[in-house]
C-alpha cells in the first residue's frame, strides 16, 4: 500500500493493516463452532434465542417489554443512505459549528481548496469532532469538544498527497487536534458559537500540561526537555469525554501511539521494547500515518524514547479558566482511553469507569482514595486512588481485580504507565474493543459499548486462535460470546450492595447487535430486542439522559449491503433499559460516524457530533466534507433529554 493510501484509512483500519491475520474465514464454519459451544453459559444454547444469551436480567426485561407502553416520544426513523442528517418527524436539526469555523474574529477564513493556513490554525474549531460536554453557570454555556485526529490529505497541499514536508506542516496538523472550549448561546437565529468569548480556547498537541499521580517524576517519564518528568506538551487523539462532579472536563487520549515513530534503527532495552510492542508504537523506520517524527524530534523515539510514556492518559481541563494548565492524571492509567464515566460511591469516593479500545484489551474502574465533598478542595481527588480491571465470570457475576504492586509485581508508577501489562498480570477478561461507558443517573448500573472484534476466535495462518497484543488467544468468553464479531454488543453491570465502589457485580448483555433479516438465527441474528426496524452495527458513543434513556451512537460499516443490509448510514438510537426497546432516532451523512452527545442547560437542545463524513456535508454539493456539531430540537421546544 502506498503512503498516500494509508492517509485514507481510519485509525482502526490502519491498526488492522499492521496486524496480520487470516483474511478469509468460512462463515458456516464459524457459525457452526459458535452454536456448538454449549455449556459455556451454564448449559444453555448460547445462540439461536437472543434472550438465552442475555442472562436473567435481560429475560425479565424482554418480558416487561410486551407489557409496557413505549417511553419514546418519537416514531422510529427509517435507515438512510444519503449525504445529510435525518431526525424524526417533530424534530429539526441545524449546524452549530464546522471544522475550521472561527472561535476568534482574527482567525483565517476557511478555504475549501487550501484549508486553513498554519498561522491562525489554532484559532478555529478543530477537526474530527468527538466527545463533548456542556458546562453552564448562570446564562453562560460552554461547550468543550474533542478533535480526535486530522485528515492530512485535506490539510496539506494536494501535491503532497497527505505527507508533511516541513515543520510548519506538522504545526498545522497539531493545531487542528486536541480540545476546543467555546461559549455557545441560543438566539433568534438559533445556536451560535460566541466568537471572541473570553472563555474560548484551543488546546492542541503543544499545549503545556502538568503530569501528576504515581508516575509523575518517575524515570520512565523524564525527557531531555523535561528532566523532572512532570511537565509535558500536548494531549493526543482525544476521543471520548467525561466530566467530574466538580465541573471540570475530562479528555481521553486514545490512539496516541500513531504520533510516534523513529528515524533510525533502534536498540531498545527490554522495558521500552515491551512497552512499544504492547501499545503499538511503531519501531520501524517509516513515515507512518503522520510522520511527526520526521520534522519534530520530540516524536522521534530514537531520540526521545520516553516521550510516548507521557501520552495515553485522562486529562482534566477547567473549562472556566482559560489560563489553567491541563492535568494528566497518571493515577487513572495509561491505555487507549475511550471515555471516562464517573459515579459516586455511597461513601463519597469518586469512581471512574474507563474502556481500553483495542481488540482483546480490558475494561477498568478507578476508585479515589479521598471522598468528594461538594465545595471542598478537589484539586487532588484524581491523583490518588486504585485502578481495577474487570473479570467477567460465565455465571453472570464479575469482579474488579485491584491492580496493586502485590498482585501485579509492578510498582505503583509502573502500573500507571504500563497499565495493560498490569491487567494481563491479574488475568483480566479480554473484551471486544470497549468504547464508551455510561453510568445510569438513577439506577446503580452502568453500560459499556463493545463495538466489534473481527478477530475474536479467528484463526491465524497456522490455525491458531488470533491473540491480543499480550499474546492471549481471543477465544470467545461470556460477555464477548461471538466469533468474528462484526456487529458488537452492550454489556451492563450492577455493582453489588448498590455501591459503585464494590469489588463485585452482576452483569448481562443489554443488546447484541445483529441482522435477523440476513441471518434468521444463530449468533449473527442478534438479541431479541433487534428487529428489521432498528438494525445497527458497532455501538460506540453512549450517554444516558436525565430520564434514564440510553442514547447509542454507531461507528460501523455503512455499506448497507450483505451482513449490513438495512442498517444504512451510521446513526444514533435510543434504548430503554427497563424494556430493552431500541429505536432509531438520527442518521448521519454517508461515510460519517455519529460521536459525541451532550445537552443544553435547559435540556431542550441536543448537541450531536458528526465525524469524518465522506459526503459533502454540511454545506452540500461541491463543498468539502467537514466534521460538524449539529443541534437537534423538538419543534415544540419540549425537553429532549
Ligand atoms: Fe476514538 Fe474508540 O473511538
Ligand atoms: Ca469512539
Ligand atoms: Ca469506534
Amino acid at each position: 500500500m502506498k503512503d498516500a493510501d494509508i492517509q485514507d484509512l481510519s485509525f482502526d483500519d490502519w491498526d488492522e493493516l499492521k496486524f496480520p491475520r487470516k483474511t478469509t474465514q468460512d462463515f458456516d464454519e464459524v457459525v457452526e463452532r459458535a452454536i456448538s459451544r454449549r455449556g459455556f453459559l451454564g448449559g444453555v444454547l448460547a445462540f439461536g434465542s437472543g434472550a438465552a444469551v442475555m442472562g436473567t436480567g435481560m429475560l425479565k426485561g424482554t418480558t416487561a417489554m410486551a407489557a409496557q407502553a413505549s417511553r419514546f416520544a418519537f416514531e422510529q426513523l427509517a435507515p438512510q443512505t444519503d449525504g445529510t442528517v435525518h431526525v424524526p418527524e417533530g424534530y429539526a436539526w441545524d449546524v452549530l459549528v464546522r471544522w475550521g469555523d472561527p472561535l476568534f474574529s482574527d482567525a483565517p477564513a476557511f478555504d475549501a481548496a487550501t484549508g486553513i493556513p498554519t498561522e491562525g490554525s489554532d484559532r478555529v474549531f478543530g477537526e474530527n469532532t468527538d466527545g463533548m460536554e456542556l458546562f453552564h453557570k448562570g446564562d453562560t454555556e460552554l461547550l468543550v469538544v474533542n478533535s480526535e485526529y486530522v485528515n492530512t490529505k485535506v490539510n496539506l497541499p494536494v501535491e503532497q498527497e497527505g505527507s508533511p514536508v516541513s515543520a510548519d506542516d506538522i504545526v498545522r496538523l497539531q493545531n487542528f487536534q486536541g480540545v476546543s472550549v467555546m461559549e455557545v448561546a441560543e438566539g433568534a437565529d438559533g445556536w451560535q458559537v460566541v466568537v471572541d468569548s473570553p472563555y474560548n480556547r484551543r488546546i492542541h498537541h503543544r499545549t503545556p500540561m502538568v503530569i501528576d499521580g504515581p508516575a509523575a517524576g518517575h524515570d520512565l517519564l523524564k525527557t531531555e526537555d523535561d528532566p523532572t518528568g512532570t511537565a509535558s506538551l500536548g494531549t493526543f487523539n482525544n476521543c471520548g469525554s467525561g466530566r467530574t462532579p466538580w465541573g471540570t472536563y475530562l479528555t481521553c487520549e486514545e490512539n496516541f501511539n500513531g504520533y510516534f515513530g523513529t528515524t533510525e534503527d533502534l536498540v531498545l532495552d527490554d522495558v521500552h521494547a515491551a512497552g512499544f510492542q504492547r501499545y503499538g508504537v511503531s519501531t520501524d523506520v517509516e513515515p507512518g500515518r503522520y510522520n511527526y517524527h520526521g520534522y519534530d524530534a520530540r516524536f522521534d523515539i530514537s531520540k526521545h524514547p520516553n516521550e510516548p510514556h507521557r501520552a495515553g492518559y485522562i486529562v482534566e481541563i477547567d473549562p472556566w479558566n482559560p489560563d489553567a494548565t491541563p492535568v494528566k492524571h497518571t493515577a487513572l492509567g495509561r491505555f487507549k482511553h475511550e471515555n471516562a464515566a464517573y459515579a459516586l460511591a455511597p461513601d463519597g469516593r469518586v469512581v471512574v469507569y474507563m474502556g481500553d479500545d483495542e481488540r482483546g484489551e480490558y475494561m477498568y474502574k478507578w476508585v479515589s482514595r479521598d471522598i468528594y465533598v461538594p465545595g471542598g478542595d478537589t484539586s487532588t481527588l484524581l491523583s490518588e486512588g486504585r485502578l481495577h480491571v474487570a473479570k467477567f465470570n460465565d455465571d453472570g457475576t464479575g469482579i474488579w481485580l485491584a491492580l496493586t504492586p502485590e498482585d501485579t509485581g509492578m510498582s505503583e508508577a509502573e502500573i500507571a504507565v504500563f497499565t495493560r501489562m498490569a491487567g494481563t498480570a491479574v488475568r483480566a477478561t479480554t473484551m471486544d474493543r470497549p468504547e464508551w461507558i455510561a453510568v445510569h443517573p438513577h439506577a446503580v448500573e452502568a453500560y459499556c459499548c463493545l463495538t466489534n472484534n473481527s478477530r475474536r476466535g479467528a484463526l491465524d495462518d497456522n490455525g491458531n486462535v488470533v491473540t491480543n497484543a499480550a499474546g492471549e488467544p481471543m477465544v470467545p468468553n461470556a460477555p464477548n460470546p461471538r466469533e468474528i464479531n462484526r456487529y458488537g454488543q452492550i454489556v451492563r453491570w450492577r455493582p453489588h450492595n448498590d455501591d459503585h465502589g464494590a469489588s463485585t457485580f452482576d452483569w448481562d448483555l443489554y443488546v447484541m447487535a445483529g441482522n435477523p433479516t440476513v441471518h434468521a438465527d444463530g449468533p449473527f441474528a442478534g438479541s431479541a430486542n433487534i428487529n428489521a426496524g432498528n438494525l445497527f452495527n458497532s455501538p460506540d458513543g453512549m450517554q444516558i439522559d436525565t430520564s434514564g434513556l440510553i442514547w447509542i451512537q454507531t461507528d460501523g460499516d455503512d455499506d448497507n449491503a450483505g451482513d449490513f443490509a438495512g442498517m444504512g448510514n451510521n446513526q444514533m438510537l435510543a434504548g430503554d433499559p427497563m424494556t430493552g426497546e431500541i429505536r432509531r432516532f438520527l442518521t448521519g451523512p454517508k461515510g460519517s460516524e455519529v460521536t459525541g452527545l451532550t445537552w443544553s442547560a435547559d435540556r431542550r437542545t441536543m448537541f450531536v457530533g458528526i465525524q469524518h463524513p465522506s459526503a459533502p456535508f454540511p454545506d452540500g454539493e461541491g463543498s468539502l466534507p467537514r466534521s460538524a456539531i449539529v443541534v437537534v430540537k423538538r419543534d415544540d421546544n419540549a425537553l429532549v433529554g
